[in-house]
């Protein structure tokens, strides 16, 4: 490191500190991360380098001394629970020398031979999970590292995770740690839901895992595709000689455990296995950021204890992200169907991780200067697991002496009206809601798509039908005609019948996916379905207030403020009144109202107080396993279902009517076994 002075080296340490800090509240609670963890890596490495220069200036606050914190924090209504065992993070390295060096501790402390478990470094989250009895007792977030957040409600939606044991000698009480990840796959669906509800798409498999975990409705968690791997098993005497029988004996109860891992004599065959699959992960169907290991006899891990951050039994080798540098060639600025202005960077094309590369997000304008992207600049493309890859630098050595700013522009470059930016989000829109081509286009492109209208209409017929000046509003379509159908270039009677056909068929499709149809910003599928459900009807959603919105799980201010809008604009209550009058389903089918059990069937219940859930969505769920919700309890009450500081007047009540009173996990238990 060069020299540095003290008072510099003061101020560095104080900035150093500040940024990681930042960092890690936009990767562990916000679950979006600015810089790439190399970046973070390279930050913290200099700070650790700093401190041990300057001793003097090294706190115990300081982000190298503790892991960064997942805790949800306020307003969330997770119990933080404390962690039986710390739970801590791993030393990391990307270079090899540090690979023998931490060997060569090791052998120090070693007074006998030992061994390696080699394993995959998952890019999940942590979850810490509790056995008793053979059943899951628990599920804690990592938090930050001495407590954390009880996600039990949402992890037991997760496959992979067994709630009861099977197998033998089971311990009677033991924690194992892993991580919760989400494959590809299941993150690519997520993103293009989210791409398609326009919500930021999250930035990796990881913070999608790490969001999920977090949702405020179980029920969703199950829609995500998660997957579980553990990797740490901990409790007091164990029987186990070594990690890897402690892994192998977990595996037998049903748990899940990685089938990559694998045992080395020494560090040398360590690191043959961290070369084989520095390329074999690309195959895999999940996200990896390194290989992790751990010395594998339990003694000797004993025997080397932890620091204050890290055990000094393990290391975690990462892999430096993969990159490349290509020139900017232009910049487009594409409209979506509501308005959003989204820059996209035209590129060079480049080899990347196997696919070339032509094209890459830069996001909105803010990202754009941030970067200070110029046109001609030489830029760093990455795979983050996005759809689209993004830009994540600039090669200002290579910047030509001629280069300038794309401007980014102030008009909509569709129909020209001045764009507007949203002082809550990074985002320039377009307002020209109702004349503004590409957005009408869209419109339409949206609700004939698959998952919403299901109507035999792709981009060509809607361009076709938008040119003749047919189809302005969306209830435009269902005044059009079997003549005017036929009339069109390259179309046919059967083309025009099955049109038709689709067109009729879509008086059927469900209030939900209407809903979701109606192109209501930030309002995705998910979205949707569970607003028919809580609503049952578009009137009682047109006539629900702010507060009634608020109330329903996973409903934020922004979607919230986006169906008052929608309601209150002269253009949404005319689509809605006529696309009724074309015959649309606009309320819930009694039937089609979820019906998950009939164990409450002819049961009355009263809610009082506060629970894991908002009171709304325990009363869909009190209807959704058959039972009935009721105000005030009576004779005709089966139960008094009473949460956090249920009201006493209630509580009085029923002692008095003789009415079992239940707590929520009783109540859980209940609709769970139906007994
Ligand atoms: S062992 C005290 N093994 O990486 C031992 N961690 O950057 C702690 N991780 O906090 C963890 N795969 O969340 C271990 N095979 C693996 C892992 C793994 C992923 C995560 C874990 C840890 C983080 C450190």
């Amino acid at each position: 490191m060069a020299k540095i002075g003290k008072t510099e080296a003061r101020d560095r340490i104080e900035f150093l500190k500040k940024e990681l800090e930042r960092h890690n509240r936009n990767y562990y609670v916000l679950n979006a991360p600015t810089i790439s963890d190399f970046e973070f890596d390279l930050l913290m490495s200099e700070l650790q380098g700093l401190e041990r220069m300057f001793p003097e200036f090294a706190t115990e606050d300081s982000p190298t001394r503790h892991v960064g914190s997942d805790l949800a924090g306020k307003g969330s209504d997770f119990v933080q629970v404390p962690h039986r065992y710390p739970m801590l993070s791993l030393g990391n390295t990307y270079a090899r020398e540090e690979l023998y060096e931490f060997d060569a501790r090791i052998r120090k402390t070693a007074d006998k031979p030992y061994t390696y478990s080699c394993e995959l470094k998952f890019d999940g989250t942590a979850i810490c999970l509790t056995y008793r009895g053979g059943r899951l007792l628990r599920a804690l977030t990592r938090g930050d590292g001495t407590k954390g957040d009880d996600v039990t409600r949402n992890v037991v939606h997760i496959p992979a995770i067994p709630r009861v044991l099977r197998g033998e000698a089971i311990p009677e009480e033991f924690e194992i740690r892993g991580e919760i990840y989400m494959p590809w796959d299941a993150f690519e669906r997520l993103n293009a839901a989210r791409a398609e509800a326009e919500l930021e798409p999250f930035a990796n498999p990881r913070n999608a895992a790490s969001g999920s975990l977090k949702l405020q409705n179980p029920e969703e968690m199950r829609t995500r595709g998660l997957d579980c791997v553990l990797y740490h098993l901990l409790g007091e005497n164990l029987p186990f000689k070594t990690h890897t029988e402690a892994l192998e004996a977990a595996r037998s109860w049903g748990l899940p455990v990685s089938e990559y891992s694998r045992v080395a004599g020494n560090i040398e065959e360590a690191v043959a296995y961290i070369d084989e699959w520095d390329t074999r992960r690309k195959q895999l169907p999940f996200a990896t950021d390194g290989i992790v290991i751990k010395v594998n006899e339990l003694d000797l891990q004993r025997q080397l204890g932890f620091t204050a951050k890290t055990p000094r039994w393990a290391t975690a080798w990462k892999f430096k992200p993969e990159q490349a540098l290509t020139p900017l060639l232009s910049v487009d600025y594409q409209v979506g169907r509501t308005g959003a202005v989204t820059p996209v960077a035209n590129l060079e094309p480049v080899l990347l991780s196997g696919t070339v590369v032509k094209r890459a997000s830069l996001h909105n304008k803010d990202q754009m200067d941030l970067l200070d992207i110029h046109l001609g600049d030489y830029v760093y493309v990455e795979k983050g697991g996005e759809i689209i890859p993004k830009i994540t630098g600039v090669e200002l050595s290579k910047r030509p002496a001629d280069a300038r700013r794309p401007e980014f522009p102030t008009c909509c470059p569709d129909c020209g009206t001045p764009l507007v930016r949203d002082p809550d989000e990074a985002r320039h829109y377009c307002p020209n809601r109702e004349s503004c081509p590409v957005q009408i286009k869209g419109r339409f492109v949206h609700f004939a798509g698959r998952k919403a209208m299901d109507i035999l209409a792709g981009e060509a017929t809607i361009e076709a039908l938008y040119a003749k000046g047919w189809i302005r509003t969306l209830p435009d379509l269902y005044a059009l005609t079997r003549e005017q159908l036929i009339s069109l270039e390259g179309w046919q009677e059967k083309s025009a019948d099955n049109f038709l056909a689709s067109l009729d068929a879509s008086r059927r499709v469900p209030f939900g996916r209407v809903l979701y149809a109606l192109g209501i910003r930030h309002i995705g599928e998910q979205t949707a379905k569970m607003l028919a459900r809580q609503f049952g009807s578009i009137d009682a959603l047109a006539a629900a207030s702010r507060e009634d919105l608020l109330q329903v799980e996973d409903i934020g201010e922004t979607v919230a403020d986006s169906i008052l809008a929608y309601f209150a604009s002269d253009a949404g209550r005319d689509t809605v009144r006529r696309l009724r009058e074309a015959g649309l389903q606009m309320a819930e089918d009694a039937d089609a109202r979820q019906q998950l059990s009939d164990t409450l069937a002819g049961k009355t219940l009263v809610i009082s107080g506060n629970f894991s859930i908002s009171r709304e969505a325990m009363k869909a769920l009190i209807e959704a396993h058959g039972g009935k919700n009721a105000g005030s309890v009576s004779g005709k009450t089966a139960w008094l279902l009473a949460g956090e500081k249920a009201g006493p007047e209630k509580l009085k009540k029923a002692e008095k009517l003789g009415i079992p009173v239940i707590s929520e996990a009783e109540f859980r238990k209940l609709i769970e076994t139906g007994a």
